[in-house]
């Protein structure tokens, strides 16, 4: 297995820090990378981060994850409509993360069903930034506890 944990952004996400901030905040999306690669060296992981608005690239992203320790994903809207996304997690074995910056389930009904929770191994939302940081360190925990 390698060292390398895959930090996946979709639809959206690029515009943090100006996207409705009442609601996501005022950090930019390098912001959270920054502390995504803070959060991985710190466990003495490698971290490889995307942004992407379109879900078969999402997909392909997954893919191409496999072998790696784990993945944390915020699949962004996807997560609450997309069948292939939970195809690709489940086909791959991966273990995976979805987080949110939002606190889904204080929010609109339509978000409160995710299409990924069944097949990935935790969900960690509504801590702003610090989810991705939170699923990192479960990640590497996680894989210490199966070493
Ligand atoms: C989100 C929550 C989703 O419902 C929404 O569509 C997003 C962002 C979050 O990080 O809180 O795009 O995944």
């Amino acid at each position: 297995m390698s060292d390398i944990i895959h930090v996946l952004n979709g639809p959206n996400l690029n515009l943090l820090g100006t996207r409705e901030p009442a609601i996501y905040g005022a950090a930019t999306l390098a912001d959270v990378e920054v502390l995504c690669r803070e959060t991985a060296s710190r466990h003495g992981l490698e971290l490889v981060f995307h942004q992407t608005n379109h879900e078969g690239v999402l997909v392909d992203l997954i893919q191409a994850a496999a072998g790696a320790v784990g993945i944390v994903l915020n699949a962004g809207a996807y997560t609450h409509t997309s069948v292939a996304l939970r195809d690709a997690i489940a086909a791959v074995g991966v273990p995976t993360v979805e987080v949110h910056l939002s606190n889904v389930f204080a929010r609109e009904a339509f978000r409160h069903h995710s299409f990924l929770s069944p097949v990935v191994r935790g969900v960690i939302c509504g801590f702003g930034p610090q989810s991705y940081a939170l699923g990192i360190a479960a990640l590497a925990t996680d894989r210490q506890a199966r070493a």
